[in-house]
Formats: C-alpha cells, structure tokens, sequence
C-alpha cells in the first residue's frame, strides 16, 4: 500500500529494464545528446540508463527527495557514470528552468518520469507539493487556470518545460498518461510551443508501475513548429503507426487523416444536444420496481409516494447494452433549473414527506452548484426533458450507440447525467436522426474525434459538432430526414454558440 508521501509526491519510481528500453529506442532514432536532464529522478534509473546507453553525455538529476538523490547519486558511482553526473535536491516548483536550460550548451536531452499525481488528490489530502498558484495562473489555454478543475502535476511540469524550452532545440522523451500527452501538445500547437515533431508511444502501465491507467512515452522534439499532428504507437517499440492524433481547429482529434477526410460533416448542428439529469442522490431519487411493484430506493427502504413526480429512467449502461425498456424510475422535482420545488407539498404530500426524511443527504451533496438553490433542486432539467421522443447515448461507452426512445406509458423517459440526447415532438424524425448517426459513416467519423481512453470520449459540445445536414446526406437519408421535419418544432432550438472548426496546419503566433 502507498504511504501518504508516496501518494502526494507521484511517486512510481521506473523500473531500470524500462528505462534502458527507452534509451535504446532513443538511440536508434538517432539521438545523440551532449546532456542529459532527468528533471526529477527520484532513485535515478533513467540516469543510469541514459548513461549507458550514451556514454559521453553529462548527466543532470534534480528530485525534491533528498533520500532519492543520495540513491541516484550511489546508483551512479555504480553503474561508473558518477564523474559526468550532477544530481542535487531541488524542488520543480521553485527552480528557475529558464536559467538552468539557457546555461546548457549542445543537444539536449530531457528524460524522465513526472510525478503521477492529480492537484485535487494532493490538495484533498493537505499537501503542499503544488505549483504556486499566481504562476498557475500565468499559464494561457490551461483548463484548470482558476485551479478549480482537476489537473495532473505532470501536466504543469510538462507544459513548465516546453515553456522553458521554447525556441531550443532538444528531445523530450517522458513518461506519462496518455492524456497529459494529449493535453501538453494541445497545449504546445495551440501556444506556438514549437513543437517541431512528436509522436506517443504507448506502454503497458500495469506491467511495469501497477497502475491501471493508460500511458505512454512522449516523444517530441522542440525549438521549430512542425506539423500538428503526432503518430501514435501501440507499444514502445510497435514499428507501424497504429493511427495519428492531431489539432483540427481548437481540439484534438484522434485521427486526423480520417477527420480530414470527413471534416464536411463537422459544422452547425441545427439541434440542441442536451445532458440527462443531475441530481447527485441517486440512493433517494432512483426507485426500481421490487416484488409486488412496491418501489424500493437504493437504501433499500421501500417507497410509497405518488406517481406525480415519477419517471421511468435509462442510465448510460442501458443505453450502451441496448437495454430500451426502463426498469428504474427517478423523481424529477422541478420542470425546469430553479423551478419551485415546495408545491410537491400540495400536489403530491406523501413525495414531499419522502424526500425531507432525507434532507440531509440532498443536504451534504457536495457539489457546489446545489448551494443556495431551492431544497431538492435539479440540474439539467427543462421543457427538453419532458419531449417525448429522444435519441440519446452514453457518454461513457467508447462505442456510440445511438438509441432511440419513445414514451413509456404515456411518460418521457429520462436519463442520467452519464447520458447525452436530442429531445423529438415527433417519432419520424427521431427515428430518422437515429439512423443518420448511428450510420457507418457518422461512426467512422465519430470515431476520429474521440479518443476511447477518455474518462468521457462524449460530451455536448463534441455532439454538437456533428453537422446532422451533411451526414444525413452522406448517409443516403437526406430526403428521409428533410420530409421528417417539423416546421418550427418545439425542441429544435438554435445552437448556444456557433460550432465550426477548421483544421489549422500550423498554430497561430502567440508569443
Ligand atoms: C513518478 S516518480 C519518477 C521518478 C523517476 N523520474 C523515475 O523515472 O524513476 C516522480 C518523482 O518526482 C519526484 N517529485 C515529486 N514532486 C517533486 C517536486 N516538486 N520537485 C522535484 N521532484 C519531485 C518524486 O520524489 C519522485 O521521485
């Protein structure tokens, strides 16, 4: 088990047999560093590697655990690198790359594993071995700036050195989830990073850390602009590309030959896409049918309320498993965000009984957006919701499956937060859109935008880039889904903000 220490300091130190493999493949890609740079080289494998496998190169390690580095210092007098290695205590945090770098001479070679830990995770747990925030927040493009949303440590490190790198020529070859990677180059082609090539080449992270995530090497090298697109490799040494993810507009594709290919279908979706209920107290709003049709929550209590406030619900597994036929129910308290939620008292008494015995856990839900909100209070909820017809998918299944859904018992189904749907007055042109997008053509496209290692490969706003128009004519559905249009239809709401995307072949100037 993972000491506290172990776990706010990312620490998975690299396996040496790991660390000789990379530094072999970096010699027979034709590196040839004059210096080496492990930017935090906890026991220093990758020192020693390195140092084998370029037996001229200085070596430079810095870790912030001063027990580490008197490790890597004996690994080094061992393995006879010690005369041309520097290694020394230093926190990420608080050096001065710029000056450390602007002081090195010939090729460079920035090696390493960064610490494998989220700024939330560290945060939750009291610690302090976080990027100061002012700093943080002089990053441009970084999702988490405000430091509300969750990053992971490497990828403020990651984009820390691209920055100090800038203009500079050198190799960077890390190791890392594959999404920091995704994020570093994001970041880089969109900030005039000077990326001059890159490429990721995935490893096997439970075989070699114990870790069920997605990783990879990242191999880039910098100090031009070069294309922006990077091959990807299913293993360290795989010799063909398996696919090429690249930047088209402001986001990333994980296939940008087939997303070139394709990008007429990309543009304005003439629908709204909209997200299923979010309600964070599953335990007492969610009811299924028990024995007798007595309904029972997740708390296992059964439940005797009206019908007023109850609909039947599909959640993103039923949605990804075919499962079309609701066998749970969810209380829907308001018709749309803010609506009055106290008039359940008067309509439906035995409800409104139910759901203040368990004020106090609609109470203790902890996201912030239920404080100050009325008691029992809903978030995506509105007229859509109540459409009969939807054509919805789970937005946590790597395979999108586009199911359509019509009333049961003359009720609107409902669906969780996990799930993604466009609300229908009408069944003809909700059967329509369903096949446009589960087309092979659609699903050959969707699969270039989406990457299946994402927590979420699905989100409105990539739903909404799906230009329904040109797939439905792509698709041979075009007359089919033109006549099943309702002249100013109820659901069918312009989109919030304008969706088309160009491919860039080179990021823009921003210094
Ligand atoms: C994932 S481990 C990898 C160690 C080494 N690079 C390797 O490949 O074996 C991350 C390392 O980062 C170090 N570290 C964590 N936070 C740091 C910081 N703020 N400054 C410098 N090193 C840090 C840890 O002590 C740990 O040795």
């Amino acid at each position: 088990m993972k000491t506290d220490a172990k776990i706010e300091f990312g620490d998975f130190q690299t396996p040496l047999a790991l660390a000789r493999e990379i530094s072999s493949l970096l010699f027979q890609q034709g590196a040839r560093p004059h210096t080496i740079l492990e930017p935090t080289c906890g026991t220093g494998a990758f020192l020693v590697a390195a140092g084998e496998a370029f037996p001229k190169a200085r070596l430079l390690g810095w870790d912030i655990n001063p027990d580490y580095v008197a490790q890597a210092k004996s690994a080094l007098v061992q393995s006879g690198a010690a005369k041309r290695a520097s290694v020394g205590q230093q926190d990420f945090f608080a050096h001065d790359w710029e000056a450390e770098l602007a002081g090195i001479r010939g090729s460079l070679l920035v090696v390493g594993n960064l610490p494998w830990v989220t700024n939330a995770t560290v945060s939750g747990m009291g610690g302090s071995n976080l990027p100061a925030k002012e700093n943080f927040q002089g990053f441009r493009g970084i999702e988490a700036r405000t430091g509300k949303s969750n990053f992971d440590i490497s990828e403020w490190m990651l984009i820390r050195l691209v920055r100090a790198l800038r203009g500079r020529e050198a190799t960077i070859a890390i190791l890392c989830k594959t999404a920091t990677a995704r994020k570093l180059l994001r970041f880089a082609w969109r900030n005039d990073g000077r990326i001059a090539s890159a490429s990721l080449r995935r490893i096997d992270a439970q075989k070699h850390f114990g870790a069920s995530v997605d990783a990879c090497l990242l191999l880039a090298r910098t100090g031009e602009v070069g294309p922006v697109e990077a091959a990807v490799f299913d293993e360290l040494t795989a010799k063909g590309r398996s696919t090429t993810l690249g930047l088209a507009g402001q986001n990333l594709v994980s296939d940008i030959r087939t997303y070139r290919r394709l990008k007429h279908l990309e543009g304005l979706c003439p629908y709204q896409w909209r997200s299923g209920l979010k309600h964070d107290c599953a335990s007492v709003m969610e009811l299924r049918q028990a024995k007798g049709k007595v309904l029972r929550n997740k708390l296992g209590e059964d439940v005797h309320i009206e019908s007023d406030y109850l609909f039947p619900l599909l959640k993103c597994s039923d949605l990804a498993n075919g499962r079309g036929v609701p066998v749970r129910f969810v209380i829907v308290t308001q018709r749309r965000v803010g609506g009055d939620t106290s008039i359940i008292s008067k309509n439906a008494p035995r409800t409104w009984r139910y759901l203040n015995s368990h004020r106090k856990l609609f109470d203790a839900r902890k996201s912030s957006i239920y404080s100050s909100r009325v008691p029992f209070a809903l978030f995506g909820i509105g007229d859509y919701s109540f459409a009969p017809w939807k054509v919805a998918l789970s937005g946590l299944h790597r395979k999108p499956r586009f199911a359509l859904v019509g009333p049961v018992d003359g009720q609107p189904v409902m669906f969780d937060d996990t799930c993604y749907f466009l609300p229908f007055e009408d069944e003809r042109e909700a059967r329509v859109v369903a096949e446009v997008l589960n087309s092979q053509i659609c699903q050959e496209f969707l699969a270039s935008l989406t990457f299946t290692d994402s927590k979420r490969p699905f989100t409105v706003e990539l739903l909404q880039r799906l230009n329904i128009r040109a797939l439905a004519e792509a698709a041979g559905y075009s007359d089919d889904w033109i006549a099943s249009r309702i002249q100013g239809a109820r659901y069918a709401e312009p989109p919030v903000s304008l969706q088309a995307e160009f491919v860039m072949e080179r990021p823009t100037s921003k210094a």
